[in-house]
């Protein structure tokens, strides 16, 4: 048995989360993928946690599910785990079959990996997915990525799922050079709530679920170098979780140093770290005194803060807020609207015409595509990608994919 601080989990457990598929896109947590399930709406939508990242910057991943007229809908599927399959059994037992996939994006790679194996386990169910799907490095059909073609359809172009019940607003596409950038909301009238993958996110202060079943990740960052022991308490985990917010969001915040290798080696290897949860006490990183004092614009405090990602603003709306005022615009009329939730991060998120179109304000005031502070190194990435000619200048002009 392995034991975590607040959980016993034993080697049955760890079979029924087991992720085969890990090594198509290794992220971590690879192989063992735990599933934290909770009701969002009673009777009506569910959600599905997982976590998802690189080196210890994990964030929660979450697969909607929505009942309709005709059964569940799947929105951003998962890694399907026997673990979350049985949960959905359960929810099939209770509200029907699942009758439809959804894959709403067409660049969210962590989204569109599980999507053949959740096909497999639906054999019966319709699969819809965004137009404009791409893979890298090789552009690939969909039959060759797993797609079962004779029961996939595309948003827009063959129609729409669930159209009794709910609405399909596009965001974009837009020309990110590899490929196109396109995510299709979905909007289910009946309970008010809007769908989205990547286009919105809201963070807290309060580390996600996921964690309280292996904390490592947040107590990773929580150090301040690597002889440090990895400690668990209430305001390490707080503090681990801001660190991690801050790689997620910026991948270099400006707080954020790397030491000369003779440093990170010397607090390296100490007895009680000699092992792969702590990574052998490297910990290349050196944190500045007030590193804290950017996490005010990303994490709310007790409560989810609104924003859109900083990596989605400027490394793929760069040059086209326009689009995204656009379609917050085409939001905030619709009716009835009560919560948004997103695919990554908290979620459900107070989310009405009256949030959306204040929302909308502040980022049309906003100083957009930012250069300075932890945006440096965004700014980098995509000033380089634009001097290559990798991405257009303007990504709205008419393009093929
Ligand atoms: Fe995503």
């Amino acid at each position: 048995m392995s034991k975590t601080s607040n959980h016993t989990v034993n080697r049955q457990e760890l079979s029924r989360q087991k992720w085969y598929w890990w090594p198509l896109f290794p992220l971590y947590p690879y192989g063992i993928r735990k599933t934290v399930f909770k009701e969002l709406v009673p009777n009506q939508i569910w959600s599905f946690e997982q976590l998802q990242g690189l080196y210890y910057v994990a964030v929660p991943v979450r697969l909607t599910v929505i009942k309709t007229l005709n059964g569940l809908m799947l929105i951003n599927p998962l890694p399907p785990t026997d673990e979350l399959l049985d949960i959905l059994h359960s929810l099939e037992d209770k509200h029907g079959p699942v009758v439809s996939i959804v894959l709403p994006t067409a660049s969210g790679l962590e989204h569109k990996i599980s999507m053949p194996a959740m096909a497999r386990a639906f054999p019966k169910a319709l699969l819809w997915v965004c137009p404009g799907q791409w893979s890298f490095p090789l552009a690939m059909p969909l039959a060759l990525l797993g797609f079962p073609v004779n029961r996939t359809r595309r948003i827009f172009n063959d129609g729409l799922p669930e159209s009794q019940s709910c609405e399909w607003i596009s965001l974009g596409p837009l020309d990110i050079g590899l490929g196109r950038f396109q995510e299709i909301s979905c909007f289910h009238k009946p309970t008010g709530s809007l769908i989205v993958t990547d286009a919105l996110i809201g963070i807290q202060d309060k580390p996600p679920e996921l964690f309280d079943y292996d904390p490592t990740p947040i107590l990773f960052h929580a150090r301040d170098s690597g002889d440090q022991p990895l400690v668990d308490t209430p305001l390490l985990r707080k503090k681990g979780w801001a660190r991690l917010v801050l790689f997620s969001s910026f991948l270099k915040p400006d707080k954020l140093s790397i030491p000369p290798v003779g440093i990170i080696l010397k607090n390296s290897f100490r007895p009680g770290l000699r092992n792969l949860k702590a990574h052998f006490g490297i910990y290349p990183f050196v944190w500045a005194k007030d590193w804290e004092t950017s996490t005010a614009k990303l994490i709310g405090k007790n409560r989810p803060l609104l924003q859109i990602a900083p990596v989605l603003e400027r490394l793929v709306f760069p040059r086209a807020k326009d689009e995204f005022l656009r379609w917050l615009d085409t939001l905030s009329k619709l009716k009835g609207m009560r919560r948004v939730i997103p695919a990554h991060f908290s979620a459900p998120i107070d989310f009405n015409s009256r949030i959306c179109r204040d929302f909308r304000r502040k980022i049309s005031l906003s100083n957009w595509a930012k250069s300075d502070g932890n945006w440096i190194f965004l700014d980098s990435v995509d000033k380089s990608l634009l001097k290559k000619g990798v991405v257009p200048q303007d990504p709205l002009r008419a393009f093929r994919d």
